[in-house]
C-alpha cells in the first residue's frame, strides 16, 4: 500500500504535498518523493527512508510552483531505494507517474517496452506505467493514460504529470483507493482522505474504471473505458484528521481486521490462475529441480506468524507429503539441527526483522539449507538474507496486534502448498482447480461475514469482558488458531487465556472448568468435528460457559452451547482463515471494553528487533 497526493492551483505546491505524505505515511514509509513543474521542467526529488529525509532535502529547496505530485512508498517489487522511489520518469524525463497498486503483467510490457527501445532505470511495476503512457502519448495526456492502462492488468491509483500540458494533472484509478478534493484555491488528489482535510472537506470519490482530469479552478471524471465524462457527486468529510489516518475505524486493528478481504486477495493476486488453479511463484528463488529434491520442510516464527506455520504443517503435510517440523525460533535456534540441502527452511515474519527469527534462519544457512522466506516487508533483512521470499502483499500493518499480516501468511503457505503440489505433482489436477477456486472465493465471503459479525459479538464481549480467564479449543488446522484467539485476547485485552489442542482438555486444563470458565471452541464441520463435539459436552457436563464458532447451518451447535458464532461455509483446508476473524473482533471489542489501549498494548512492541 503506498500513499500519492497531487495538487494543482493558486498555492504552493511542495508544503501542501509534503503535509499530506505525512498524513499518509500509515500507508507506507521506506521511501518518499516528490515533482513540481517550474520553468517549464519537471523538478524530482526522492529519498529512501522516511518522509523526514525527504523534508530535510526539501528544506532547501526554494520554488513556487503550484503543480506537482507526490508519493509515499510501501515496496512491493524492488526493495526500498532512491531509484525505486516514486515518482518514475518516461525516457523523455517530461512525464512523471506516482502509483498505489501492483501491475501484475508488468515484467510482459517491461520486456515489450525495453524491446521498442524504452530504457528503464528501476526495478519496480510502476517505472512501466511511465514508459507505456509516453508510448501512447500524442498530444493529449488524459487519453494517452486512458490508452495506456487498458493494457494493464492488476491494479492501480495513478498520478500523472507531463511537462508539455503544465495546466493538466492526471488521475486514474483500479481496486486501488482514489479521492479528489475540491476547493476554490485548486484541485486535489489523494490515497486516503487525511491527506486533503488541511485543505478541505469537499471530496469526490472516484470509482473503478475512472479517470480525472484535475486543472487550477475545474476537475472533470471519465470512464477508463470509453472516455465519457461522468458526473460524480461531492461529499462533505466531517472526520478530524486522526479518525481519518484511520480511514473512519477507531483503532488501526480494526481497519486492518477489515482489510483483510483485500490483502489476502492481493497476497494471490498475479500468482495463481483461478481457471486452472496453477500458482506461479517465481520469486521462491529455487528451482523445480531442487523443490524437487526436498525431502523435509522446517518452518520458524514467532508468535502469531508461529501460529501460522503450524496451520501450514497441516496443509503441506497433507498435500505434499513430506515431513515438515515447526519451530519457535527462539527455541529453533539454541537446539541441535539436522539441516542440509535436501531441506526447506521457510522463516516467516510480517515485519521481517525479528531477531530470534532473523538468528534462526542465519543459522539454516550456514548449515546448508536452503531458505524461502514468507514475509510481508520488501526489503527487509530476513529478506535480503533468503534464497528467496513469497512476499504477502498485506500492505503496512500498524496495530501492533497482528491481524491482516496473519491471513495473508497463510494465503502465502497455501499457495506455496499448492505451488507444491504442482511441482511435485502430488495435487491431482483437479484438486488444485478445486482448492484454487476456495482460496479466489475466500476474500468475497469475508467482505459479506464482516458487518453482521460486529453485532453478534458486541452481545459476547460485553459478557465475558470481565473474565479473569479464558480457554481456546481447537482440532486440526484450527488447534492454532485457537492458539492465535487466546494470543489476540492476552496481548491487548490482558486478559489470561490458553490455546489448547481440544483433544488435551482431559489431560489436565479440564480441572480449571467452572461456571465461570469462557470455553471458546472451533466447531467448523471437519473431520474432527465428532470429537470435538464430544470434548464440548464434557465442558458442558462440568457447567462450563460455551462459545461456539461453527457453520452457521450447523443447528446442533445451539442446543450444547450458551452462544454460537455462526460463519459461512468454506472448503475445510481455508476455515483457519475464516474462523480467525471472529476471535480477532472478539478481542477487539473485549480489549475496547476493558478500556485497553488495543493499537498500542502495554509492554509490547510491532517489531520484537532484540532477542
Ligand atoms: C502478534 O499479534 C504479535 N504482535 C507478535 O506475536 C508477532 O506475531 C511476533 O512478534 C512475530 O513478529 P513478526 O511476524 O514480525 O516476525
Amino acid at each position: 500500500m503506498c500513499g500519492i497526493v497531487g495538487y494543482i492551483g493558486q498555492r504552493r505546491v511542495v508544503p501542501i504535498l509534503l503535509e499530506g505524505l505525512k498524513r499518509l505515511e500509515y500507508r507506507g514509509y521506506d521511501s518518499a518523493g516528490l515533482v513540481f513543474l517550474q520553468d517549464d521542467r519537471l523538478h524530482k526529488y526522492r529519498c529512501e527512508g522516511k518522509l523526514a529525509n525527504l523534508e530535510e532535502v526539501m528544506d532547501k529547496v526554494l520554488t513556487d510552483s503550484c503543480v506537482g505530485l507526490g508519493h509515499t512508498r510501501w515496496a512491493t517489487h524492488g526493495p526500498p531505494s532512491e531509484a525505486n522511489a516514486h515518482p518514475h520518469s518516461d525516457c523523455s524525463g517530461d512525464l512523471v507517474v506516482v502509483h498505489n497498486g501492483i501491475i501484475e503483467n508488468f515484467q510482459t510490457l517491461r520486456e515489450k517496452l525495453r524491446a521498442e527501445g524504452h530504457v528503464f532505470t528501476s526495478q519496480t511495476d510502476t517505472e512501466v506505467l511511465a514508459h507505456l503512457i509516453e508510448d501512447h502519448l500524442r498530444d493529449d495526456l488524459a487519453e494517452a493514460v486512458r490508452q495506456a492502462v487498458r493494457e494493464v492488468e492488476g491494479s492501480f491509483a495513478l498520478g500523472v504529470m507531463w511537462r508539455k500540458q503544465p495546466d493538466v494533472l492526471v488521475a486514474a484509478r483500479f481496486q486501488s483507493p482514489l479521492v479528489l478534493g475540491v476547493h476554490e484555491t485548486g484541485s486535489f488528489m489523494a490515497s486516503d482522505i487525511p491527506a486533503l482535510l488541511p485543505y478541505t472537506r469537499e471530496i469526490i470519490f472516484l470509482d473503478d474504471g475512472e479517470m480525472a482530469v484535475l486543472q487550477a479552478n475545474t476537475l472533470r471524471v471519465f470512464r477508463l473505458d470509453d472516455g465519457t465524462r461522468v458526473e460524480k457527486t461531492v461529499q462533505h468529510i466531517d472526520w478530524n484528521a486522526g479518525m481519518a489516518e484511520k480511514s473512519g475505524y477507531r483503532h488501526f486493528m480494526l481497519k486492518e481486521i477489515f482489510e483483510q478481504p483485500q490483502s489476502i486477495l492481493n497476497t494471490f493476486r498475479g500468482r495463481l490462475d483461478p481457471q486452472t488453479g496453477l500458482v506461479s511463484l517465481p520469486e521462491i528463488g529455487l528451482t523445480n529441480e531442487q523443490l524437487l529434491g526436498i525431502k523435509r520442510i522446517s518452518l520458524v516464527a514467532c508468535g502469531t506468524s508461529w501460529h501460522a506455520a503450524l496451520v501450514a504443517k497441516y496443509w503441506l503435510e497433507k498435500w505434499i507429503g513430506l515431513p515438515v517440523e515447526v519451530d519457535i525460533a527462539s527455541e529453533f535456534r539454541y537446539r541441535r539441527l539436522l539441516l542440509g540441502p535436501d531441506v526447506i527452511v521457510i522463516p516467516i515474519s510480517q515485519s521481517g526483522e525479528t531477531a530470534d527469527t532473523l538468528a534462526g534462519l542465519r543459522l539454516a544457512k550456514k548449515l546448508g539449507a536452503r531458505v524461502i522466506a514468507i514475509c510481508n516487508v520488501v526489503g527487509s533483512t530476513i529478506t535480503r538474507e533468503s534464497d528467496g521470499t513469497i512476499y504477502t502483499h498485506a500492505g503496512p500493518e500498524i496495530g501492533v496486534a497482528s491481524t491482516k499480516a496473519f491471513t495473508s501468511q497463510l494465503a502465502a503457505l497455501f499457495l506455496l502448498t499448492l505451488f507444491l503440489g504442482q511441482v511435485r505433482e502430488t495435487i491431482l489436477p483437479g484438486t488444485r482447480k478445486e482448492l484454487a477456486a476456495a482460496l479466489v472465493d475466500l476474500p468475497g465471503v469475508i467482505e459479506m461475514m464482516l458487518p453482521s459479525l460486529q453485532e453478534k459479538l458486541h452481545v459476547i464481549a460485553d459478557e465475558f469482558a470481565r473474565s479473569r480467564d479464558f480457554l481456546y479449543l481447537g482440532r486440526g488446522a484450527n488447534f492454532p488458531i485457537a492458539l492465535e484467539g487466546a494470543l489476540k485476547l492476552k496481548e491487548i485485552s490482558y486478559i489470561h487465556a490458553e490455546g489448547y489442542a481440544a483433544g488435551e482438555l482431559k489431560h489436565g486444563p479440564i480441572a480449571l472448568i467452572d461456571r465461570d470458565m469462557p470455553v471458546l471452541a472451533l466447531a467448523p464441520r471437519d473431520c474432527v468435528y465428532g470429537k470435538l463435539i464430544s470434548n464440548v459436552e464434557e465442558v458442558k457436563a462440568r457447567h462450563g460457559r460455551i462459545i461456539l464458532v461453527g457453520s452457521a447451518s450447523d443447528s446442533r451447535l445451539a442446543e450444547i452451547s450458551e452462544y454460537v458464532i455462526g460463519l459461512p461455509d468454506v472448503h475445510e483446508d481455508l476455515t483457519p482463515l475464516l474462523y480467525v476473524i471472529p476471535l480477532q473482533l472478539l478481542s477487539y471489542q473485549i480489549a475496547n471494553l476493558r478500556g485497553c489501549d488495543v493499537d498500542q498494548p502495554r509492554n509490547l512492541a510491532k517489531s520484537v528487533t532484540v532477542e
